[in-house]
């Protein structure tokens, strides 16, 4: 059978060209034969890489880690292994796993002099800031790890990263509380010591509830990777010019920090204060419906149907709720959702619950406070993020990330004296936008 191809006709010239079609995709490079480019705002259907990591069918709702589907991985997983997963793309032996939650582990101690740099922010700096500027400062205390070819130094960094990015992150709230750092205890779960760093006061051990320590640890698991997101584009696109894995993974957590991608969470739970009970779930529906703002925790790029972390998540919160007692956010949300999925305006425009629907609720009731939401969600996907550095790394295919543009500002001009101008240029609102 002929190799599949797509055939263009340029109708401007009659130039007739078979674009070979690989893996569902021509290659927008074949398309420079008509001196044509591709235009893609956001890239919403460009596929930049080959990827082997993460698997979503958004019109199925299914998520696979390298093949693992995510219920099986939140079910029987530890979000440690699912990081080697995410990472080394098998699943570990005993003794593989038993080596690599010890490699993980002798990495969570940070140097002192990056706890005193932690000290320097304001008492009420937004922990999330604080992360991704510890994080990059991290690139000064490991410059080796600028040797980015080199593949002992890419696993050394990649160790590091997981493991001291919960030192960090929890550093950064014990800051913002004014509360002694708590060292991390390697006798206790990589989540079980995130919540001790967090949470231990002056008892001599702190033991996390096990109900709460699995319920973080699924939360993990769920958010540790998720194909060619914001985030992850930010971490390739950085890794395209040979940066360090520490200033990329502090421009792959400052993609985060948007509402419109890990922080929507904390805006998710601001929404569902300010909703404040369930007879008021119609009003917030009609602003959303006519366009005043957004109903956060809801929508997707990719998912086109339910949101399969969304389903985890929803379970996991009953769990979590038998602990803590019942958050009474959730019943506003499970009645905002009944809503909005009989709603002509979401159901056309396939808008179901996201993974930040549920999860915020969880965290509040487990007592974390709102501003470390997204930083909760940059712990995890640090695996993630790691393993597509990698990737791109390893594929010949990549280049420094350079896209092209569609030029559409003034032709040639000359240059006028100061003395000599009048009004009459670009407005300062058609280069700011409207005041
Ligand atoms: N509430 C109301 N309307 C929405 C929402 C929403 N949450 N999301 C999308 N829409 C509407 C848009 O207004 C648009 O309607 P239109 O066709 O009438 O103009 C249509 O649905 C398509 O929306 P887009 O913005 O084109 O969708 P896009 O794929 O670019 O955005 C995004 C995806 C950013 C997630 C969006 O759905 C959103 O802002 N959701 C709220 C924020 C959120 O929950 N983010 C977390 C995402 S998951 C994650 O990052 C972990």
């Amino acid at each position: 059978m002929a190799a599949p191809t797509l055939t263009v006709i340029d109708n401007r010239t009659g130039k007739k060209v078979d674009l070979p079609i690989e893996n569902g995709a021509i290659r927008a490079t074949d398309l420079a034969q008509l001196g044509i480019v591709s235009y893609d705002p956001a890239l919403i259907n460009t596929a930049a890489c080959k990827s082997k990591v993460s698997y979503i069918d958004g019109e199925r709702g299914i998520l696979r880690y390298r093949g693992y589907p995510i219920e099986a991985l939140a079910e029987q997983s530890s979000f440690l292994e699912t990081a080697y997963l995410i990472v080394k793309g098998e699943l570990p032996t005993t003794s593989h796993f038993r080596m690599w939650q010890h490699n993980i582990k002798t990495h969570t101690l940070i140097h002192e002099n990056l706890k005193h740099f932690i000290e320097g922010f304001r008492y009420d700096a937004h922990p999330m800031g604080i992360l991704i500027g510890t994080v990059g400062a991290l690139s000064t205390f490991y410059p080796e790890a600028k040797h980015v070819l080199d593949l002992e130094s890419r696993r050394m960094q990649t160790r590091r990263l997981i493991g001291k990015m919960p030192t960090m992150a929890a550093f950064a709230y014990r800051h913002s509380r004014g509360l002694p750092y708590v060292y991390p205890d390697n006798d206790l779960s990589y989540t079980g010591n995130f919540l001790s760093m967090m949470f231990r006061m002056t008892e001599l051990k702190y033991r996390p509830d096990p109900v709460l320590e699995n319920a973080l640890d699924v939360l993990f698991i769920l958010h540790a990777d998720h194909e060619q997101n914001c985030s992850t584009t930010t971490m390739r696109t950085i890794g395209s010019s040979l940066a360090d894995p520490y200033v990329a993974v502090a421009g792959a957590a400052a993609a985060l920090a948007g509402p419109r991608h890990g922080s929507a969470n904390e805006e998710v739970v601001h929404m569902l204060h300010e909703i404040g009970s369930k007879d008021r779930v119609p009003a917030l529906i009609k602003q959303v419906k006519s366009g005043e703002r957004r109903l956060m925790g809801f929508g997707h790029r990719v998912y086109k149907n339910y949101d399969p972390r969304a389903k985890i998540i929803k379970r996991i919160a009953h769990q979590v709720f038998e602990v803590t007692g019942k958050n009474p956010l959730i019943d506003i949300a499970l009645e905002l959702e009944r809503i909005a999925l009989e709603d002509e305006y979401f159901v056309s425009r396939r808008l179901y619950p996201n993974v930040d629907f549920y999860s915020g609720i969880i965290y509040e009731a487990m007592s974390l406070p709102l501003p470390m939401f997204p930083v909760l969600f940059a712990i995890a996907r640090t695996s993630g993020w790691m393993a597509q550095w990698a990737e791109l790394i390893l594929d010949e295919e990549q280049k420094i990330t350079r896209p092209k543009q569609v030029y559409v500002g003034y032709d040639e001009r000359n240059y006028v004296p100061l003395d000599q101008r009048r009004d009459g240029g670009a407005l300062e609102t058609e280069v700011y936008g409207p005041l």
